[in-house]
């Protein structure tokens, strides 16, 4: 069997992660959360205080921040500089600023850079929006997954409830919205289907038979 790449790119909260993870683990694969990435460098910008409209300053923070994704039994732990940061990268005030980092020319080029060199060797299961047209153009297999705004606040919001967060429902909605706008409008990299991306809507489907339907999809491609 051949280690192919694969790409799974779509809008936010669309099931991207714990789909990637799960075909990761099938398959022996690496699993890279792209996304994790720009909330590692979102996170440390908010705490060191400069100016985040400041390009330059955001380039160089970069360059000199560590960003490493470890495997671990609950998917993906991600360390900025030595710090186990998986939590709070999630948090509301990393969110709302990430997609005006993510936007920044110099900042992509290095993540892209340094995604790249994580997937130099194939075997390995990359999420985000610019995978399938940027990051791993190459890449076996493109998927690119959809699911109505509706469905993924929804789902977003049963698992904020489930761990115990405080979760308002509209808000989210309005927050997801945002981030497509902002993600989709940029002038670099915006999100996009790949040209030979495979659709896929997630919104009636369980995480299960999404799962199964991709990993049908990667034997085809080995
Ligand atoms: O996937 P996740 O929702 O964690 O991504 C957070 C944000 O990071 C996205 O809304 C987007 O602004 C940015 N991002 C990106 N390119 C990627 C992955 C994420 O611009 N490949």
């Amino acid at each position: 069997n051949k280690k192919i790449s694969i790409a799974i790119d779509g809008p936010a909260a669309a099931g991207k992660s714990t789909i990637a993870k799960i075909t990761a683990e099938k398959l022996s694969y690496i699993y890279v959360d792209t996304g994790a990435m720009y909330r590692a460098i979102t996170y440390k910008a908010l705490k060191s205080q400069i100016d985040i409209q400041n390009e330059k300053e955001i380039e160089q923070l970069l360059l000199e921040t560590s960003i490493e994704l470890k495997p671990s039994n609950s998917g993906q732990l991600v360390f900025l500089d030595g710090e186990d940061v998986t939590e709070k990268i999630r948090e509301e005030q990393v969110t709302n600023l990430v997609s005006t980092i993510a936007a920044s020319g110099p900042v992509r080029e290095e993540m892209v850079y340094r995604q790249q060199q994580l997937g130099k060797d194939g075997g390995v299961v990359m999420d985000g929006r610019d995978i399938g047209t940027k990051v791993l153009p190459h890449a076996e297999l493109k998927i690119f997954m959809l699911a109505s705004v509706d469905v993924r606040a929804e789902r977003r919001h049963l698992e904020n409830t489930r761990k115990g967060y405080s979760s308002n429902l509209e808000k989210l909605k309005e927050e997801i919205e945002l981030r497509d706008k902002l993600d989709s409008e940029r002038e670099i990299s915006p999100l996009r289907k790949a040209e030979d991306a495979v659709e896929i809507d997630t919104s009636f489907l369980s995480i299960e038979e999404v799962a199964a339907e991709i990993y049908a999809l990667a034997q085809e491609r080995m």
